[in-house]
């Protein structure tokens, strides 16, 4: 037996800007099915994660809710562990990148490439505010677009007709921290020469060799790492300084310079398996390894599960940084595609799709969605998407109307005939009842056992899955080829059918058992309680080692517990209710903690008497339909059903906010007493209403209302 493999194990961490929407889910999902199944394989894992807690965004999401960054990250830290819990993510360590271990890691890093001559400063002309006093990230620059002339468009492309440009290239550009008009200013910037030809040479070799990165990943790598025919392309140098105020690690012998944010956030890997093997060995008083000991091992592997839009910082940058600051590079970076919800995209910063709190909240099983992405995930760099309806029938016919399935059947004819004692299982044919290949669910088990192994080692989950169902189904197959409900009828007076009783409840439940070992590493909280009515120690891989004996699978005579519903249905009422508008968790609040003097940005309008307000007939309304207007990059065309026997027309000045299918189905609030308004592009029956910042240059978004469930079109807001 070869000797168990060492494993340094971690997923992208993510900006500590945000609650954690569906795509972090899966990430973590997908990377603790894999964890848990070396686990399962008797492999040493470490497995960890942090907050990415540097960059101007956080800064600038700090300054809004005013509060100082530590705080601010601090916060969003202490909100991370319901989600981490609720889905059985077994990290072993969540740190932060700006915890000390980072400050000196990314410091270290930085200071051995400069030895090995690879870290250069050359002058930058960027755009400065002169109000905050501050150089802007391209994001934070916004202006009228040089290419389409739509307004409003940040400072490194174009939302609405795609082009990409310098900040510099915007017409009227404008700080979108300050609204002040941007000066260009020069400033000594720090970089890591990845134009050097030995990091060229590295990085070929690294991302071709076998392992190291998917073969589809690296085709994309080629097309920035080599340069075309003509010469042109290839690596450039990376820009690693950032100006103060920056909320970042300062770079060593240079004042005022910090890095930025993502020269330490793969350093945060490090740094928080540091932390982690420190605090194993102050609690082993002595026992235990050092870090330096650690990653010195040979037999160490470094593997990093990442989503497709950060490959070249974990491709190229990462392995070069690791490689010539004298430090070895990562084994393996895999690399998965993006969740879609109904065919949607996620954004990162909407994190719009399936609040992973709410699906707790509301009752749904966390390990339903485990088993529904593990049924969907591949090890390809491919999107997948989440599909209400295929969610239900997967976890409802296969899950459980398979696997789970297979225990109810069983068990009460154990408990009922059998004294809850496992019986004999004869493998190949029995007194008259011919038990062949394909009938004898168990012998499936153990045909397609090394397949599943395999395939959980090679993250093809979704093949996992395929080949685990077909085990159930021939259970079933078999089980329901026996009919043992007939059987129990005569099998106190037939010896016979007694006995053939006993044969396809120690089939079906040695059947459960294999079933269970295939499941663990996706289902972590159900293999508990199989376990517990299997009456066995933790289940591994070895558990089902070829050659398996069948008679010693389950011994004879082992005494089963009392069984237990092990899983419910998913119901579709409960699934609607996470698609329907939520009402605000305030799980993580970001809100400014010192009362701003203008609410919202603007003074609180004179009052009224209930009489004024009692005017405006505020009703729901269902959005039918939604179009983008053609020749209007601010309006929406909305079609809303108020439940007057005919449909109104609205434009609505949303279009920066929202794509029209994001908004099809759901529920507003249309002020409809509102004498009719006829605009360039037709008759405007009504308003939506919807939220935004009194400054919208300085705070821009929009923020259509949503009423709480129950609400149905027409009803009166009052
Ligand atoms: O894209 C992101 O969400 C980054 N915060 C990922 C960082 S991964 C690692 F490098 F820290
Ligand atoms: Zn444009």
């Amino acid at each position: 037996m070869s000797a168990p493999r060492k494993l340094f194990v971690t997923t992208a961490l993510p900006y500590a800007n945000g609650k954690f929407h569906i795509g972090h889910m899966m990430e973590y999902i997908q990377a603790d099915i894999w964890v848990r199944n070396q686990r399962m394989n008797g492999a040493e894992v470490n497995f960890v994660c942090a907050d990415d807690a540097h960059g101007a965004a956080i800064t600038i999401a700090a300054d809004k809710a005013g509060v100082t960054p530590q705080a601010f990250v601090a916060e969003i830290a202490a909100g991370r562990k319901p989600y981490l819990d609720g889905y059985y993510i077994s990290f072993d360590n969540w740190h932060s990148t700006d915890a000390p271990e980072n400050h000196q890691l990314a410091q270290d890093i930085y200071r051995d490439l400069r030895a090995n001559g690879l870290i250069e400063t050359k002058s930058v002309e960027q755009f400065y505010d002169p109000e905050k006093g501050m150089f802007l990230a391209d994001r934070f620059i916004k202006g009228e677009c040089p290419n389409c002339h739509s307004k409003d468009q940040y400072g490194d492309n174009c939302e609405v007709c795609g082009a990409v440009y310098a900040p510099t290239e915007l017409i009227n550009p404008y700080s979108a921290l300050s609204g002040a008009k941007p000066e260009l200013r020069s400033s000594e910037h720090f970089f890591f020469k990845l134009s050097d030809p030995r990091c060229e040479a590295y990085l070929k070799e690294w991302t071709a060799a076998p392992g190291h990165v998917q073969a589809e990943v690296q085709n994309k790598i080629r097309e920035w790492l080599y340069k075309d025919e003509e010469g042109k392309g290839g690596l450039g140098d990376w820009d690693i300084s950032r100006d103060a105020p920056y909320f970042g690690i300062e770079i060593p012998d240079a004042p005022g310079k910090y890095f930025y944010v993502w020269l330490d956030a793969p350093v945060g890997y490090l740094a928080s398996l540091k932390n982690l093997l420190d605090k194993r060995c102050i609690e082993l008083g002595g026992d235990g390894i050092s870090y330096t000991e650690y990653m010195a091992d040979p037999d160490l592997e470094q593997v990093h599960f990442i989503g497709k839009d950060i490959i070249t910082f974990h491709t190229l940058f990462w392995p070069a940084m690791l490689h010539f600051s004298g430090r070895k590079a990562p084994d393996a970076v895999y690399v998965h595609g993006h969740l879609t919800v109904s065919g949607e995209k996620m954004s990162k910063s909407r994190g719009t799709g399936i609040d992973p709190l709410r699906y707790l909240s509301i009752g749904l099983n966390p390990e339903h969605l485990r088993y529904y992405l593990a049924a969907k995930l591949n090890n390809r760099n491919e999107d997948l998407d989440f599909n209400p309806e295929d969610f239900l029938a997967r976890v409802n016919s296969d899950l459980i109307g398979k696997y789970v399935n297979i225990a109810s059947r069983t068990a009460p004819f154990f408990s009922k005939y059998f004294d809850n004692e496992m019986q004999p299982l004869r493998m190949g044919s029995l007194q008259g009842v011919p038990v062949t290949a394909d009938t004898a669910g168990f012998a499936v088990a153990l045909a397609n056992s090394a397949e599943i192994k395999a395939a959980f080692d090679g993250r093809e989950f979704s093949k996992a899955v395929r080949l685990i169902m077909e085990v159930a189904d021939a259970l079933n197959k078999e089980f329901d080829g026996f009919k043992p409900w007939l059987l129990a009828k005569t099998a106190a007076v037939d010896p016979l059918a007694k006995q053939q009783l006993a044969q396809i409840c120690a089939s079906s439940i040695a059947g459960f058992k294999a079933l269970t070992i295939f499941l663990k590493p996706i289902l972590p909280a159900l293999s508990v309680e199989a376990e517990r009515y299997l009456n066995v120690a933790p289940l591994t891989w070895r558990d089902i080692e070829l050659p398996v004996d069948p008679e010693n699978f389950i011994p004879s005579r082992h005494k089963f517990n009392e069984f237990k519903p092990l899983m419910q249905r998913v119901d579709s009422k409960v699934l609607d209710q996470l698609f329907e508008p939520s009402e605000p968790v305030p799980a993580v609040s970001v809100e400014p903690t010192e009362a701003d003097a203008l609410p919202g940005g603007e003074a609180i309008a004179p009052t009224i008497t209930i009489d004024d307000f009692a005017k405006i007939d505020l009703r729901i309304a269902k959005i039918v339909a939604c179009e983008k207007v053609e020749g209007s990059t601010k309006l929406l065309r909305l079609t809303l059903d108020t439940g007057e026997g005919k449909t109104r027309n609205v434009f609505s000045g949303i279009a920066s906010a929202y794509q029209p299918e994001q908004l099809v189905g759901k529920l507003t609030v249309l002020v409809a007493n509102l004498a009719p308004r006829k605009m360039k592009f037709g008759i405007s029956e009504g308003m939506v209403l919807a939220a935004s910042h009194g400054d919208e240059k300085a705070n821009p978004g929009i923020h259509v209302l949503a009423p709480w469930q129950g609400a149905t079109p027409g009803m009166r807001v009052r």
